[in-house]
């Protein structure tokens, strides 16, 4: 069977789904934090090795002042909450994104984290936080610039040595991408990771993407053809 070896997921609906129920906005990112604990779970009981969620883009900061903050607080309860189980399971986590722009205490705690699973071997849970795929490729063109000018780097990189300034510079390509909630957007998220990625939509918000939409997503994957612009075997 075809392996997806790193599944990135836009976690869409949260708001909408909270709102359906009568509830507040941050009512549905409560529940969509506690439904990464059970879909990292499930991913790494199903093969996967590296899982890439999209938490806060760089473009969030346009929510009201109270969301914000809302999802700025919600990882100090995550990994209270789940951080000795995931070192249990052997997970590492490790975050992508701008960390510098977020408050003192939130980027504190995500390094924490990294800094607790930085030894563990297993599924490695990345957190896209404060993340943009277009910050990350320009950040990447001037660190590149500027290890030319001081002479770290010679002009004339290819595609690795490019993807080696990135974030993701030590995960594999995304084999599959997945966003809920029925949009068909990719919202600035891992562009060039996804070069070649299978990209599924589904109609269930974050709250409700359960193991069982999960196994769904990895079966349609498997009945993929990927051919990375080559031609099938006559
Ligand atoms: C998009 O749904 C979701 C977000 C911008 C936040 C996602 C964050 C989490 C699920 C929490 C993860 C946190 C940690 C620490 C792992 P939306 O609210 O924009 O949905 P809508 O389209 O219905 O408004």
């Amino acid at each position: 069977m075809k392996q997806c070896k790193h599944l990135a997921i836009i976690m869409d609906g949260n708001g909408r789904w909270a709102k359906a129920q009568g509830k507040k906005r941050t009512a549905g990112h409560l529940v969509g934090a506690d439904n990464v604990r059970t879909i990292a779970i499930a991913a790494n009981e199903m093969g996967i090795e590296y899982l890439t969620i999209y938490a806060f883009s760089t473009e969030n900061w346009k929510r009201s002042q109270d969301e914000v903050e809302y999802l700025m607080k919600l990882p100090s309860y995550f990994f209270k909450k789940y951080m000795q189980e995931f070192i249990d399971r052997g997970f590492r986590i490790r975050m992508i994104g701008d960390l510098d722009e977020l408050p003192k205490n939130t980027k504190k705690v995500l390094l924490e984290a990294e800094e607790l699973s930085k030894d563990n071997t297993g599924l490695s849970l990345n957190i896209a936080m404060n993340y943009g795929s277009q910050r990350e490729i320009v950040q990447a063109v001037n660190h590149y610039a500027s290890d030319v000018l001081e002479g770290k780097a010679t002009l004339g990189i290819d595609e690795d040595g490019f993807a080696s300034y990135l974030y993701t510079k030590d995960f594999p390509p995304v084999d599959l991408m997945i966003r809920t909630s029925g949009e068909q957007r990719i919202s600035n998220y891992l562009l060039w990771q996804i070069a070649y990625a299978e990209l599924i939509f589904v109609q269930e918000s974050w709250p409700e993407f359960t193991e069982d939409v999960l196994k769904r997503c990895l079966e349609e994957y498997t009945k993929r053809d990927r051919r990375f612009g080559g031609v099938k075997d006559e």
